[in-house]
């Protein structure tokens, strides 16, 4: 540390745990503090969080690199926030108390709500206006289940006594000490609500569900001073400067900042984003078409394949079969094959997203003989998450018309060298991992930075951007095909 280095203090809210990670100047991770929370699943589908567990253990961990790094929170410039997205979070405005536990992105009750509004032929309007489509996945239907399932809620909603937000708003608003009520653009485009076009909240969209808007945090750019934390969380009113979408943060963390740019992101889930520029380009694939960032005035937007599961199915390996006692261990074993021996794993365990959109699919396992071994299933686990990654990029070259020079790749799956061999020879393009895979809460830091002067430009950041490994494609044309068209048939077979 030397005296007078300044900082900027990430906050990666995910699915499973908080981070808060301190960066320097150059771009570097100095300290790093993580806690995982409980994961509610009270029924079959759901899936819930502590909103006030969520709060409480983000503020622990921020409190927590302070303390490693030994520095004054005068020495933070800036905190950025980057969250999972769509989670959904419903509290009351005099006690900032949650009314009902944080309805997780994963969630799939509201599954039969999307079916009726589909029936109902208002799938086209929801997605030409918030570039979704009508899947659980987004907050809108989860935050209409609020509203119809906690007693007067929408009443009071009307009456504005409510607050509705995403993760991020939830985080501003505590660390703001309920000063704050806002989402950022990158935020709002998952919800349902937001029209992408307008860069507003739709009333249509807002009436269809039945979401008074007095429930609705005022939307911001991504990299701008909002407000301060309150000076006692942290020891100083620290500016808080940026906030993005985690899948969104990531891509900015990735420098993917020119259009045609992707990067593909191996966490809980997979999500792999292609910056298309000032254009909002709509899907004839299924991809989502989302807000990027917004940056000053201008909006960028990306394409998105989301998968549900990514890294899940690792853990999955790990607690569910029990056939490894820690990820890591993953590869060694999958490696000890040549090839599955013929399994594939249909990885349905949520459902599936991206291009299929089957809320009520369920996981399979199919193709082993007597000779089956854990080697070859987590083969074929690696090969699922590959292989669902090949199809969302297949459909974003078709949306795009651009066809891809490399994939930008991070998350904690990204570790897993064999997992991004498989991955370049099933995409038949080079995969390159960064030096620093802490791409998400890089590129909250960054837009916090940029906002307080802290980095000069976009290219400034681009520039801290080093490779750390290139992975070739090294199978044929011809298998590759292979391998996708029997990947496609086991699919079409399992939610047949
Ligand atoms: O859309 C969900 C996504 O934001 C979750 O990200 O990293 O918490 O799995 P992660």
């Amino acid at each position: 540390m030397t005296p007078g280095e300044q900082f900027i203090l990430a906050l990666d809210q995910g699915t499973t745990s908080s981070r808060a990670i301190l960066f320097d100047h150059a771009g570097n991770p100095r300290a790093v503090a993580q806690r995982e929370f409980a994961q509610h699943f009270p029924q079959p589908g759901w899936v819930e969080h502590d909103a006030e567990e969520i709060w409480q253990s983000q503020l622990d961990v921020a409190r927590s690199v302070l303390q490693q790094a030994n520095i004054e929170a005068h020495a933070v410039a800036a905190i950025g926030i980057a969250n999972q997205r769509e989670t959904t979070v419903l509290w009351e405005r005099a006690t900032g108390r949650p009314l009902y536990r944080a309805i997780v992105w994963q969630d799939r009750r509201t599954a039969p709500l999307c079916e009726a509004l589909r029936a109902a032929g208002h799938e086209a309007e929801f997605s030409a206006r918030s570039g979704l489509l009508l899947d659980p996945y987004f907050s809108g239907t989860k935050l209409a289940w609020l509203l119809d399932n906690i007693p007067d809620a929408r009443g009071r909603a009307r009456r504005g006594e409510l607050a509705f937000g995403t993760i991020d708003s939830w985080l501003v608003w505590n660390l703001s000490g309920g000063r704050l009520h806002i989402t950022d653009a990158s935020n709002a485009s998952r919800t349902l609500l937001y029209n992408i076009h307008a860069n507003d909240w739709d009333d249509e969209l807002l009436a269809l569900l039945d979401i008074p808007p007095e429930l609705l945090p005022r939307v911001v750019a991504s990299s701008t001073v909002y407000g301060e934390c309150d000076a006692h969380w942290l020891g100083a009113a620290i500016p808080i400067a940026g906030i993005a979408g985690d899948q969104q943060a990531a891509t900015f963390g990735q420098a993917c900042l020119a259009p045609g740019m992707t990067k593909n992101t191996y966490g809980t889930g997979c999500f792999m984003l292609m910056n298309t520029g000032q254009q909002a380009i709509p899907s004839a694939h299924r991809l989502l078409t989302t807000v990027l960032w917004k940056l000053g005035t201008e909006t960028s937007y990306a394409l998105e394949g989301s998968v549900f599961m990514g890294g899940a199915i690792i853990q999955w390996l790990r607690d569910g079969l029990g056939i490894i006692q820690a990820a890591g261990e993953v590869e060694a074993l999958a490696m000890s094959v040549a090839d599955s021996g013929g399994v594939t794993l249909i990885p349905a365990f949520a459902g599936l997203g991206a291009p299929w959109w089957k809320p009520d699919a369920r996981a399979a396992l199919t193709g082993m003989t007597r000779g089956t071994t854990r080697a070859h299933i987590a083969r074929a686990a690696l090969d699922a998450i590959a292989l669902q990654s090949a199809d969302l990029l297949a459909a974003m070259e078709n949306d795009s018309g651009v066809r891809l020079a490399e994939l930008r790749v991070d998350g904690g799956a990204a570790h897993n060298n064999l997992l991004l061999q498989i991955q370049a020879d099933l995409l038949g393009v080079t995969v390159v991992r960064p030096r620093v895979t802490e791409t998400t809460a890089l590129g909250a830091a960054y837009l916090a930075g940029l906002a307080v002067g802290f980095w000069q430009s976009p290219e400034d950041v681009a520039s801290h951007w080093q490779i750390d490994r290139r992975f070739e494609p090294s199978i044929s044309d011809t298998e590759r095909r292979a391998r996708l068209t029997r990947w496609q048939q086991e699919i079409k077979r399992a939610i047949a």
